[in-house]
Order: structure tokens, then C-alpha cells, then sequence
């Protein structure tokens, strides 16, 4: 149709007709042509400024960032990229100020008892090794920052094996009632010497749980020792509650309690509410870290109910049989 067309249209031209049709015809596409290349390039000059800018980062935020609207969806894939370069970043700051921050209280914590150590050793040396009535007395002070600097080491070992997740997991099913009485004996003199009641309520002996029991050694070791270290008097209770499909294990005591506003805070490594007050007592603040770790790796939660002066709740689900 068009061909026969054009050819009727060009039958009833004369040559020269034909040939400034034609000059025409090119004409008019180089200048198409030439206005769609000069756009382009305008287009593309304008994403190399854009690029620029964010290279240089003179952008304040996405917004900043437009395009003609024919070029709207590079626009926003541009945006999109610039939001996730941000947010990538204020990621990688946010690391690099925890590693910074960890390093800082690993090597404040360190310090701590390597110079208390060094202290009574120099005191010994100085002349008290010959006093009867303090050497001893020295010593064993010196022996505890011992124990407390392994203590501190074996978290931290802990602490990088779980976070840099090379602690392998051995879940499996086992016995809740004896396990939970073993741990509680354990603690019972612990207790007794500060007057303090540590008692398992009673437990159906059949229940089974899934986890890791030695793992989960290290969190009732971790909330019961906070339950009596945090107690002045009065009780812990150590118990479980069965539901359908799961079993609650809870640590309750009816010590100082935690602020409302250090709740969440609490798991944070090296986060104390009273540092000088858990220094004293040995504490570095790896404890509840620790447990909040090993709990999230049974894919569970530790809860935390809290009122000050009255008592804390420490509490997690397990899977039951
Ligand atoms: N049962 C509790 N009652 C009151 N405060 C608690 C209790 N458990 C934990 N806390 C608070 O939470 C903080 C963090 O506990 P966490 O067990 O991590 O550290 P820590 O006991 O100070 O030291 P660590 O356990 O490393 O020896 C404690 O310093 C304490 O302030
Ligand atoms: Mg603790």
C-alpha cells in the first residue's frame, strides 16, 4: 500500500522535484537526529555531574538528586543506590565505633586486675612478705584478680567464638529436672554464705527439653550467679513453667532490681546499670551477652521483667517433647 503509494507520489514529480524531496527528507532527519544526539548528551553530562556530586558527596540527602522526567526510573534507581550507599556507610561507621568502643573496655577491663596484681605484688616484694598479718591476706587478693582476669579471658573467648559463630551448637533432648538440679546444688553454698534462699520449685521429672546442656549450663550458671550477686536478702527461684509445646525457665529474685530505662541495655556487652558497684563484685558485664547469644542460638528470647528495689525475672522458652 505505502510502496505503491510513494510510487504514484514519485511518478508525478519531475526530477528535480525528486531530488530536493529527497535533500529534504535528510535534512529534516540529521536535524531529528542531531537534536536527540545533543539531548543525550546533555542527559548523560547531567548523571556524570550527578555521579560527581555523590562521589564528592555534596548531596545532603536523595532528594537532591534530579533527572528530566523522561529519565525517571534512572532517576530513582539512582536514588535507591545513593540511599543504600548511605545507610551502607553509617552500617560500616557504626561497626568500626563498636570495635573501637570493645577494644577500649576489653583493654580498660584488663587493666583493672593486671594492675591490682602487679600492686600486691609490689607491696609483697616491698617488705610485706614479712608481715605476718597482711601477706596472706595480700595473696589471696591478688589470687582472686587472678581468677577474675580468667574469668574475663573465658568470656571473651566465648564472646568472639559465638559472635564470629565457630561455637558449634549440640542440641539435643534431655532431662529438665535433673539438669536444673544439679545447677541450682551447685549454687546452694553460694547462696547460703550470703543468707540468701535459693530454692528449684518442684518439676515434673519426665519433662524433656531441646538444647544444648552444656551451653545452657553456662546460662542458668550466668542468671543465677546475677539472681544472688544482685540480691542483698530474701529469695531465688529458680522453676519452669510448661505450656503446650514449649517450657519457660525462669530465674526470679527479689533483689535491687534494674532500672526501667537499662532494661534493654542490660545484654549489651560490658553494659553494667552500677559499674563500680558490679566491678567490686567481679562482674565485667559479658554475663547476660553471653546468654542473650547462646539463647538466640536455640532460636529463642530471653525476657526480662524488672522493678527496682523489689526483684528481677529473668526468663526463655525452650522446646519441650
Ligand atoms: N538479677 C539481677 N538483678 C539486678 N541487676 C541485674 C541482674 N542481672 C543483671 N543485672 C544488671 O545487668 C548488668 C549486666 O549483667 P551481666 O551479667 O552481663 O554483667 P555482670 O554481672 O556485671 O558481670 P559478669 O556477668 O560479666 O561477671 C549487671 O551489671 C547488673 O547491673
Ligand atoms: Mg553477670
Amino acid at each position: 500500500m505505502l510502496i505503491s503509494f510513494l510510487t504514484l507520489f514519485f511518478a508525478k514529480l519531475n526530477a528535480l522535484q525528486i531530488i530536493s524531496a529527497t535533500i529534504v527528507f535528510f535534512l529534516s532527519i540529521t536535524l531529528i537526529t542531531l537534536y536527540f544526539y545533543k539531548k543525550r548528551i546533555a542527559e548523560i553530562k547531567l548523571i556524570k555531574e550527578i555521579i560527581e556530586y555523590i562521589r564528592k558527596n555534596k548531596f545532603s540527602s536523595s532528594n537532591e538528586i534530579k533527572l528530566p522526567n523522561s529519565l525517571s526510573e534512572l532517576e530513582s534507581e539512582i536514588k535507591k543506590m545513593y540511599d543504600k550507599m548511605i545507610s551502607d556507610i553509617a552500617h560500616l561507621k557504626k561497626l568500626e565505633q563498636i570495635r573501637t568502643e570493645f577494644l577500649g573496655n576489653v583493654s580498660h577491663e584488663l587493666r583493672t586486675p593486671i594492675f591490682a596484681i602487679q600492686g600486691y605484688i609490689e607491696t609483697l616484694l616491698n617488705g610485706a612478705i614479712e608481715d605476718e598479718k597482711v601477706n596472706r591476706t595480700f595473696l589471696q587478693k591478688a589470687n582472686q584478680h587472678v581468677i577474675n582476669l580468667n574469668n574475663l579471658l573465658n568470656d571473651l573467648i566465648d564472646i568472639s567464638m559465638i559472635e564470629s559463630k565457630q561455637m558449634k551448637m549440640s542440641l539435643r533432648f534431655f532431662k529438665i529436672a535433673p539438669f536444673l538440679e544439679s545447677v541450682v546444688n551447685e549454687f546452694i553454698p553460694y547462696a547460703e554464705k550470703k543468707n540468701i534462699e535459693l530454692k528449684l520449685l518442684p518439676i515434673d521429672s519426665n519433662i524433656e527439653v531441646f538444647g544444648d546442656k552444656e551451653r545452657l549450663r553456662q546460662v542458668m550458671n550466668n542468671l543465677i550467679t546475677n539472681a544472688i550477686k544482685y540480691t542483698e536478702k530474701g529469695s531465688v527461684e529458680v522453676g519452669i513453667i510448661e505450656y503446650d509445646k514449649n517450657v519457660r525457665i525462669f530465674v526470679k529474685d527479689t533483689g535491687i532490681g534494674i532500672p526501667e530505662k537499662d532494661l534493654e541495655r542490660i545484654f549489651e556487652r560490658f553494659y553494667r546499670v552500677d559499674k563500680n558497684r558490679s566491678r567490686e563484685m567481679g562482674g565485667t558485664g559479658l554475663g547476660l551477652a553471653i546468654v542473650k547469644h547462646i539463647i538466640e542460638a536455640h532460636n529463642s528470647k530471653v525476657e526480662v521483667k524488672s522493678q527496682l528495689g523489689k526483684g528481677s525475672e529473668f526468663s526463655f522458652l525452650l522446646k519441650k517433647i
